[in-house]
């Protein structure tokens, strides 16, 4: 079967790093085909936007995407995160990201879980005001029967297709009865389909503070959009970080999967971006494209180099981020 990746490749170290996972999934044997598409502050610069159009409908034709990074310029009137507006044009409603221990001296042991954040609901509605008076500014916290439905959904989904057994649902509705209170009592019925996998409900407060206290309970979390981006950067710290944290935003239609970090301008040009974040993203893309073998034939081969401390400065290693691919690519 031929797949189709729409790369993008955006700026700053965006580029390097999407080059380099290009070799590697080159260097795989399945039979896949290229597309470049444009996303960014380079691309607003070049063509008035920062998400043109053809760039979204690249990755509808497309298998799945591996963006790079974008930068955000300060305060430019009209400009808007392409990377917020390409969730919600393709409607990228899970955000995967999984915090699964590293052989390195930085990373706790024994960590495997996936946070399944909902992608594009709840505090990051968009639905906005500041009244006129200056002095009051309200956000409306939309959360959806649906949206829930389809997110808890997918966090069961994926404890089945990976042998897990245990879903923690986070929220916080003894507070938030309304919003949060929703969430919940859909999680509740959709967890009685699913009677071989646990369901766990936990506030979120108390999520963060188990999360640093003992990390290892936890296989799947399943949350709402804002807790979830604060629940899984909290997570990936006990990994390894940013240089090795990838993540996935997975859709009906599309899929995209990206490092985590930035466009880190400070490390432009000069090899020390370390791209095994992006390998890593890449491999999440092949578990999705349905090719688990060489998902794990990659993770293994960067998890070897870890282990033999062929890394780049951020992991205590010497290599540039081209020496890394290349011992990578040695290894698969
Ligand atoms: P950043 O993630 O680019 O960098 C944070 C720190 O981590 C820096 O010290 C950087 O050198 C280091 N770092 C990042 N990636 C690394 C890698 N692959 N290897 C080794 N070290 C790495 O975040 P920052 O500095 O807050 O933002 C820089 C630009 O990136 C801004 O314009 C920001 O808006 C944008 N940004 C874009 C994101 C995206 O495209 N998804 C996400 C976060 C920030
Ligand atoms: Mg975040």
């Amino acid at each position: 079967m031929t797949y189709r990746i729409c790369l993008l490749p955006g700026d700053g170290i965006g580029p390097e790093v999407i080059d380099c996972a290009e070799q590697v999934l080159r260097a795989l044997p399945l039979d896949l085909d290229f597309v470049c598409a444009d996303i960014g502050y380079a691309a607003y610069k070049r063509l008035g936007t920062p998400l043109p159009d053809s760039t979204l409908d690249e990755i509808r034709r497309s298998s799945a995407a591996l963006f790079g990074a974008v930068t955000t310029p300060p305060d430019l009137p009209g400009y808007f995160s392409p990377v917020v507006r390409m969730r919600q044009s393709l409607e990228l409603y899970a955000n995967l990201r999984p915090c699964q221990s590293i052989p390195h001296a930085s990373s706790r042991a024994n960590i495997d879980l996936v946070i399944v954040r909902e992608n594009t609901e709840g505090l990051y509605s968009g639905i906005e005001r500041l009244e006129e008076d200056g002095n009051r500014a309200i956000t409306e916290r939309v959360i959806t029967r649906a949206g829930s439905e389809r997110i808890i959904r997918k966090a069961f989904d994926l404890a089945r297709q990976t042998n897990r057994i245990l879903v923690h649902v986070v929220h916080k509705a003894n507070v938030l009865r309304q919003t949060c209170g929703l969430f919940r009592s859909v999680a509740l019925d959709v967890a009685k389909e699913y009677s071989e996998i646990t369901m766990r409900e936990m506030l979120v407060d108390t999520c963060a503070m188990e999360l640093v206290r003992t990390p290892e309970q936890f296989e799947i979390i399943v949350t709402t959009n804002l807790f979830g981006d604060i629940l899984s950067d909290e997570a990936c710290m006990f990994v390894g970080g940013l240089g090795v944290a990838a993540s996935g935003n997975i859709g009906v239609k599309a899929a995209v999967f990206e490092p985590v970090h930035g466009s880190a301008p400070n490390l432009v040009g000069t090899g020390k971006a370390n791209p095994i974040a992006t390998f890593l993203a890449a491999a999440m893309m092949l578990d999705y494209l349905n090719e688990p073998e060489s998902a794990e034939r990659l993770r293994k081969a960067v998890n070897d180099c870890i282990a033999n401390n062929e890394s780049t400065p951020d992991l205590g290693g010497s290599l540039t981020t081209s020496q890394v691919t290349e011992r990578v690519i040695r290894r698969l």
